[in-house]
């Protein structure tokens, strides 16, 4: 979103007329961001033969993911419904990256069937797939390294205590189930979780990857997981793609070398795509001030969007209705009852009743996350493309929230 001539435009489009249209509260989306961030990303990566399988539980809309999907992503999917929007989405089984984590083996059963790429992540499902697949199917594995990353232990994974992987120090056991069952190793993956800056915390992962590679010779692909972090306010930490691309590729390519055989190198960012693109559009429902603070209240909530309260993620707000007025402090909450401050202390310029506000870098975990606790409705999703607003996902409606229900005599 960028301000031009006193107004806030994503792409030639008004985000006020948006809001106007389409009402409030509302995600939008600008495909072109979308687009020029896939494209960032192969480009650091060109060295290397790189598959950019997105997120999908970033953001899960069928637009975006054949938005994504024109472009030559692939998909990275945690659950067998994620995985069937993906085909409707159109991507083919082949280029679906499927890591459940404590999912039902049955969810592993329907991606063999479906034909997707399956990673395993721990050993008592190594076993029943070698029992039941042997040879005949071939998966990939996803290790824990035991490295702490991420900006915040609820989004770091690949921690010793973390649920997901198998761990390093398991290889023996990995091998020896292996070999017992003649599985074909395609692929070896690791995420450690979001919000990374440090292009070394990548560089130790290739350590251990090229460390336990060569005990396995059908590989195909290499997955470096995402966690690819971009920029919540000004002057933000942010994971320097070109600078990782240009370490990773090198250190990949010389692996490739001694391993003998070219191999895919797979990254699967969701923030990375979507999140910047991304904007909640609410309405200002009231100012209210107290003795020590002055209020702003939305027609949003942690309904829709959580990572404030979950993670204190920052979000940046934007009044849009007044870009130009001055400046005071706020701090803006949402319309659930229970505190959900969006924002605590942020200088906004001065909000009147009835303004909208635009919340940003909401396009990732923002709409997939959302709830109807308080029995609100989920607002709708609006993509602009070719310097048009279209809507791609109707706000819910009351009957939503009775869909489902079963009424009973009593
Ligand atoms: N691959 C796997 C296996 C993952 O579990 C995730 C995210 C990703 C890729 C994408 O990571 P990203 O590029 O988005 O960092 N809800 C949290 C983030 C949780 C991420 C869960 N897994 C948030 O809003 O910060």
């Amino acid at each position: 979103m960028e301000l031009r001539e006193g107004s806030y435009y994503i792409q030639n489009v008004k985000a006020l007329d948006i809001a106007e249209q389409f009402g409030t509260p509302v995600y939008v989306y600008d495909a072109d961001k979308i687009v020029h961030q896939l494209k960032t990303l192969k480009t650091a990566f060109a060295d290397a033969d790189v598959k950019i399988k997105y997120a999908v539980k970033a953001l899960t809309n069928l637009s975006i993911l054949r938005l994504l999907k024109k472009y030559g992503a692939g998909a990275d999917v945690v659950s067998i419904q994620e995985a069937h929007l993906a085909l409707k989405a159109g991507f083919s089984p082949s280029e679906i990256m499927f890591s459940p984590n404590c999912a039902d083996f049955s969810e592993i059963e329907e991606a063999v069937k479906l034909g997707l790429v399956v990673n395993i992540d721990n050993i008592p499902f190594l076993i029943k797939f070698g029992t039941q697949y042997r040879s005949s199917y071939p998966c990939s594995i996803r290790l824990n390294p035991h490295i702490m990353a991420g900006g915040n232990i609820k989004i770091s994974t690949g921690h010793s205590d973390s649920k997901f992987g198998i761990s390093v120090y398991q290889l023996p056991q990995i091998m020896e189930v292996v070999s017992q069952y003649n599985i074909q190793i395609q692929g070896l993956h690791i995420h450690t979780g979001s919000d990374i800056t440090e292009t070394d915390v990548f560089l130790k992962m290739a350590d251990i990857f090229f460390s336990v590679a060569r005990d396995f010779p059908d590989l195909k692909f290499i997955d470096f997981g995402s966690g690819f972090k971009v920029a919540y306010k000004e002057g933000d930490r942010v994971t320097n793609v070109f600078d990782l691309g240009l370490k990773l590729t090198e250190s990949f390519r010389l692996f490739c070398e001694q391993y003998g055989r070219k191999l895919e190198l797979w990254l699967e960012p969701g923030k990375f795509i979507v999140s910047e693109a991304g904007h909640l559009l609410a309405k200002t429902t009231l100012v209210k001030s107290t003795p020590s603070t002055t209020f702003v209240g939305v027609n949003t909530g942690l309904n829709h969007l959580l990572r404030p309260m979950m993670y204190d993620a920052y979000h940046h707000i934007l009044n849009i209705s007044n870009p130009t007025g001055e400046q005071k402090v706020y701090t803006v909450v949402g319309y659930i009852c229970e505190t959900d401050t969006i924002g605590a202390e942020r200088k906004l310029n001065e909000v009147h009743e009835s303004d909208f506000l635009a919340i940003k870098n909401a396009g990732a975990y923002g709409f997939s996350m959302a709830s109807n606790y308080n029995s609100r409705l989920r607002p709708a999703e609006v993509l602009v493309i070719n310097n048009e607003a279209r809507l791609i996902r109707e706000r819910e409606v009351f009957e939503d929230l009775l869909r489902g229900q079963v009424e009973i005599e009593l």
